[in-house]
């Protein structure tokens, strides 16, 4: 690790938790850290936050840690220094220093991952990049993201695929429920699954490994939308047995804005086209192929691995423990109260930071003016057919008196 990731990483978990302090809080189980306020303000001190409201939707993008902002800001500084003697000496080799240090925390091989703008771009590039014929279909969900749902009408219109949309239950009995309900939709023409691993407008947590082993079964490939789930979660991404990962690192690693990873299953990586032509020479299976876009803000990719260091310093497990224990910390206090309609379910495993409460007779977007205007919470409104309520998406940052103040506004709001 040298003096950048250092700053990002372990430089910053020692500073903060100075004379053995670290090294105790480190030693605890995840589940008892995940309670233990005083460690969490202590890192709430690594983020500069607004005072005037509380951020409750930080599931749009989430603010780098001030170490890691440090870290960007340098290299900023270091780019437009070196400028073109940057990119023509070493920007390949930096770049696949960020790649190595991130199929890390992927747990897949470096050759499997690229690195991209964005889940938009990551998954965009699987959809437009199958080579579609008349009549072939492709399973979705009613509750998987706008734009990639969007990108499938588009190439059912271009290429005459059929797109089949499933309906997701907001509270699923089970597991097996919704692999019958998935595998229901899977016919003799589709090529194509697209699961969400944690569905965005509600935090659900789909059973990933189950629904992908069903596929394989009928020989079908899945791309799984990790936007909200890759670094919030714990796992590693080759074990899901999918056949193409898209995640966003600008939401839960705390990467600088615009930073996303692709992740093709290697026999996979030729069959792709790429959304814009690489460089002559590229192999077809080389995974470099798919994400040529000229000159870029080679910046943000050296400072993800500030984020990345961060993150691990963390760890994923406490991550995972810290931000299920804050969404469990408000939804437990409303649960059953009167007109509050949770959207997520309440199983532990099927939800993590996020979760969507209504409140009867409020529509949504009045509910989240009411929140903000007259409590100071920022949320966001989510008005689906299906999920009619706001997201409350807590962070690393968020404290327990902060969700305690989101309860006394809901059941007022509710009263
Ligand atoms: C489930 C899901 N997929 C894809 C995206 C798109 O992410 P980005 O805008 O970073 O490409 C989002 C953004 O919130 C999302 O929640």
């Amino acid at each position: 690790m040298n003096k950048r990731e250092f700053l990002g990483g372990a430089g910053a978990m020692a500073a903060l938790f100075s004379s053995g302090a670290w090294a105790r809080w480190s030693a605890l189980e995840p589940q008892q850290l995940a309670r233990a306020e005083d460690f969490w303000s202590q890192l709430r001190g690594r983020y500069r936050l607004r005072e005037d409201y509380i951020n409750l939707e930080n599931g749009y993008y989430s603010m780098m840690a001030e170490p890691v902002l440090e870290a960007f800001v340098e290299r900023v500084r270091e780019v437009n220094f070196e400028a073109a003697r940057f990119f023509r000496t070493r920007a390949e080799a930096e770049r696949l220093e960020t790649r190595t240090a991130l199929a890390r925390v992927a747990g897949c091989d470096v050759s499997e991952l690229a690195l991209t703008r964005n889940t938009t771009e990551s998954l965009d590039l699987v959809i437009a990049g199958h080579d579609w014929k008349p009549g072939d279909e492709a399973v979705m969900c009613d509750q998987d993201y706008g734009t990639m749902l969007a990108m499938f009408e588009q190439v059912a219109r271009r290429w005459g695929a059929v797109c089949k949309r499933v309906a997701l239950p907001l509270h699923p009995a089970s597991d097996d429920e919704l692999v019958e309900l998935y595998a229901a939709a899977i016919g003799e023409r589709t090529r194509l699954v697209m699961l969400s691993h944690m569905v965005n407008i509600t935090g659900q947590i789909l059973p990933v490994e189950k629904l992908c082993a069903m596929a394989r079964s009928k020989g079908v490939a899945v791309m799984v939308d990790g936007a909200h789930a890759f670094a919030q979660l714990e796992f590693v991404i080759p074990k899901l047995g999918c056949d193409f990962y898209g995640a966003s690192l600008h939401k839960w690693l705390g990467s600088p804005l615009g930073a996303g990873l692709l992740w093709v299953r290697k026999p996979r990586i030729a069959t792709l086209w790429p959304l814009l032509a690489p460089p002559p020479g590229r192999a077809q299976d080389d995974i470099t192929r798919l994400n040529h876009i000229g000159t870029h803000p080679a910046h943000t990719d050296l400072a993800l691995r500030a984020a990345i260091a961060f993150h691990e310093e963390i760890g994923v497990a406490r991550k995972e423990a810290r931000l299920r224990h804050l969404q469990r910390y408000w939804t437990d206090k409303v649960r059953g109260r009167a007109k509050i309609v949770l959207n997520t379910p309440s199983a532990p495993e099927r939800s993590c930071a996020i979760a969507n409460v209504g409140v009867e007779g409020l529509a949504p977007a009045e509910l989240a003016r009411r929140l903000f205007e007259e409590h100071r919470i920022y949320t966001v409104a989510i008005d689906t057919p299906s999920v009619r309520g706001v997201r409350i998406t807590p962070q690393l940052f968020t404290s327990e008196a902060e969700l305690d103040a989101l309860v006394r506004a809901l059941l007022a709001l509710a009263a």
